[in-house]
């Protein structure tokens, strides 16, 4: 390997939320990365810095074409100049989304268990969330094609959060299975936004599906996509929106300028041009060291931990860990595993109800935390049932 994705880097008192816990505390929370950006995107930054003048930004032509290069080049996706839109953020983009396109009081859908932030952008807004459980049929999660069709149906159903791929279920979404989510949107009238964040974090030789790859898509639905995840870069605050169609992109546009989230800082589109145009080797090295850590811990887990049971997964970071067999509660287990090992993971019932009783765990760290996390592990289930 060319990058050095075992090299340690102290992220405490740099400001980092993950890493702002005691000394013997190990974060495997927060969807950020433990590893250094890729060197193009520190030198381009480093060049920007040191030109030393940080006035009004805004995106040149060169970030139009590095998303339009990338999109064509590693997923075959031609998209138009026209239909991309800079966002500082995808949620930003989400909260937008839902002022732009419902009224207070319409119902959004969401399926859970899905990245908790959705239904904030819902809650904040005064709309409605109605959930449409994924299924789980053994290790597989599904989307729950009647529910969909029944919760569409409404006449208040306005908008869609689609997590793809599934944070934190890790799944890819075939094409087949995104052509029925659009068959019934489409039918019923309901706008799919499709968040694409984890996109490029996927098992080596399994790209994800973009919404927009699928025929039919343009017509009921858009994409936020960004490479901040993938090129841990979330502090810099950078994303696109691509919307091919022009009455929806007009009402997005005008909304994300009225909420002042439209408008790039000085680093946002130089990072994001950087990573997009000469950080792809970095991208494809990323993914085996943490595909490889995913297969560690899910082999580590199932084979070593009694009553937790890690899923397997094509996308994302994030293992998702059944852990009913010792408690109902994750939440309980959790504070408990902090409190006695200090290893800190995301409790599963924040992902909607039916995740209660999973907890997640970033896997975007040197082997040797991952190690370290799994003995964490390991050690505080075993405390805990000794405990009970
Ligand atoms: C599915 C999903 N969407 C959006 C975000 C955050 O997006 P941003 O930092 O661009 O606002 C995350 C972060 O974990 C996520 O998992």
């Amino acid at each position: 390997m060319k990058y050095d994705f075992d090299k340690v880097v102290d992220r405490r008192g740099t400001g980092a939320i993950k890493w702002d816990v005691k000394e013997n505390e190990l974060p495997m929370w927060v969807a950020d990365m433990d590893f250094e950006a890729a060197p193009a995107i520190k030198e381009a930054l480093a060049k920007r810095v040191e030109h030393g003048i940080f006035g009004y930004a805004d995106c040149p032509d060169s970030w139009y074409q590095a998303y339009i290069d990338f999109y064509t080049e590693e997923h075959g996706l031609a998209i138009s100049k026209d239909s991309l839109l800079f966002c500082l953020g995808v949620v930003p983009t989400l909260s937008s989304s839902v002022r732009a396109l419902t009224e207070v009081g319409d119902e959004v859908v969401v399926m859970p268990p899905v990245y908790n932030i959705f239904y904030n952008s819902i809650r904040n807004s005064h709309r409605v969330i109605v959930e449409v459980p994924l299924r789980k049929e053994g290790d597989r999660y599904s989307m729950d094609y009647e529910g969909l069709e029944k919760a569409f149906a409404s006449s208040k159903c306005k908008l869609c959060f689609f997590c793809n791929p599934g944070n934190p279920v890790a799944r890819i979404w075939e094409k087949e299975e995104i052509a029925r989510l659009i068959d019934i949107a489409s039918r019923n009238g309901v706008i799919i936004l499709s968040d694409e964040i984890h996109g490029e974090i996927t098992r080596p030789g399994h790209p994800y599906v973009p919404f927009l790859s699928v025929p039919g898509s343009e017509k009921v639905g858009y994409a936020a996509v960004s490479p901040t995840k993938c090129f841990n870069l979330a502090g810099i605050h950078t994303s696109a929106i691509i919307i091919p169609n022009e009455s929806v992109r007009a009402k997005v546009n005008r909304q994300i300028n009225t909420d002042e989230v439209a408008e790039p800082n000085v680093f946002s589109c130089v990072a994001a041009e950087a990573a997009l145009s000469k950080g792809r080797e970095w991208l494809r090295q990323m993914r085996e060291y943490v595909f490889a850590n995913r297969d560690y811990a899910e082999s580590y887990i199932n084979s070593h931990i009694k009553g937790l049971h890690a899923l397997p997964g094509d996308a994302t970071y994030l293992m998702w860990i059944d852990c009913r067999k010792i408690s109902d509660k994750s939440a309980t287990f959790l504070k408990f595993l902090r409190e006695n090992t200090g290893l800190f993971l995301n409790d599963g019932g924040v992902y909607g109800k039916t995740g209660d009783g999973f907890i997640r765990m970033n896997l975007a760290t040197t082997r040797a935390n991952v190690e370290d996390g799994l003995r964490r592990l390991e050690e505080g289930v075993r405390l805990f049932l000794l405990d009970r």
